[in-house]
């Protein structure tokens, strides 16, 4: 059945009070005895899909339409993401990606399934789909991860276009960057927001992804969290998955997708486990200019959120039955500082 849209931004809180999240966090959270038990199985007909960002609205959507058309969480994740890197204002992901200091737009990806099987891409030129390009990675060749110039040859060997992405809107923004050459990334738009995206389908398998441009006018050939696996993203099939956002640099090196499933693995809720990454970075480095959001989702449909500083958010789609149609929210998770 084709299902009909609804969003429901004003019932945002309702919606998250329902799932367990947006609550503010509580002190015994921290304590592994406190943690709740374990995920359960996931319910027949019961989808979710959750992205980070506003831009994760609309990769939703995406993705339900495909899993409406048969798709599976893999084919929901590549939607999504698909539909943001293809966004020409969208400045942080795909073809409206800001480019590095000089010049070059170089994007990084990864995807991954509830089996462990992943691909990844990173400092891949001209090609606007880099989540595409690693799902075949995963889906065709014995690698996880191709690089650069060896990415690109793989990307025209598939037959999938390869084009220059400088937009003008970028181009433009690089120029007047130029101007100072001052490197500060703004927390939450240069520094980075980033699309992360984790989905369950129907019959409980869950996937994930991640695609970005990376930080604003970074060194050339710099890679950040988004396509390695366990930094910017993790999935595990039996327990759940989570991904990154922000400053890719501190994701990894607290490796802080793996941290976020692997809490959740010892008992931790999708949101408790979010929190304990934060914590774990701002225990290990001086956070007031880099901003880091994580976003989980449990293998009992459980989503959970967290960041450094206020202003993260992420989109959540559910359906709570075989029958109704999907439910939609912006979540904010800026349970930061304030
Ligand atoms: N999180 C995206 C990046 O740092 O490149």
């Amino acid at each position: 059945m084709a299902s009909t849209r609804r969003t429901f931004l004003a019932q945002a809180a309702a919606i998250a009070g329902t799932l367990g999240i947006g609550s503010r966090w509580n002190q015994a959270w921290s304590h592994p005895a406190n943690w709740g038990s374990k995920p359960g199985p996931a319910k027949e007909g019961t989808a979710v899909m959750t992205s980070t960002w506003n831009h994760g609205m609309l990769a939703n959507d995406a993705g339900f339409q495909a899993l409406d058309e048969g798709g599976s969480a893999l084919d929901m994740i590549e939607a999504g993401a698909r539909l943001v890197e293809a966004d020409a204002e969208g400045l942080s992901v795909g073809i409206g990606g800001l480019p590095d200091r000089d010049g070059h737009v170089t994007l990084d990806a990864c995807i991954m399934d509830h089996l462990g099987d992943a691909g990844s891409v990173c400092f891949v030129q001209n090609v606007a789909h880099p989540i595409s390009l690693a799902r075949n990675v995963m889906d065709r060749t014995p690698h996880v991860m191709l690089a650069g110039a060896g990415a690109e040859q793989y990307a025209r060997e598939l037959g999938m276009p390869v084009t220059p992405l400088l937009t003008e809107q970028a181009r433009l923004a690089w120029e007047r960057w130029r101007e100072t050459s001052n490197y500060q990334p703004v927390i939450n738009i240069e520094n980075h927001d980033t699309i992360g995206l984790l989905a369950m389908d129907d019959q409980g398998r869950l996937a994930g992804g991640c695609t970005t441009s990376g930080v604003a006018y970074k060194m050339h050939g710099r890679v950040g969290d988004s396509p390695i696996i366990g930094a910017g993203l993790y999935v595990d099939g039996a327990i759940g998955g989570a991904t990154a956002t922000g400053l890719g640099e501190a994701v990894m090196r607290t490796v802080g997708s793996f941290l976020v499933v692997e809490l959740m693995r010892q008992g931790a809720s999708a949101q408790e486990a979010c929190f304990e990454a934060v914590q774990r970075i701002i225990r290990s480095m001086p956070t007031e200019d880099l901003q880091v959001g994580y976003l989980a989702l449990g293998r009992d449909g459980q989503v959970g959120g967290h960041a450094i500083h206020g202003g993260f958010n992420y989109a959540l789609h559910q359906r709570t039955s075989a029958d109704t149609p999907i439910e939609s929210a912006l979540i904010d998770a800026s349970h930061g500082e304030h």
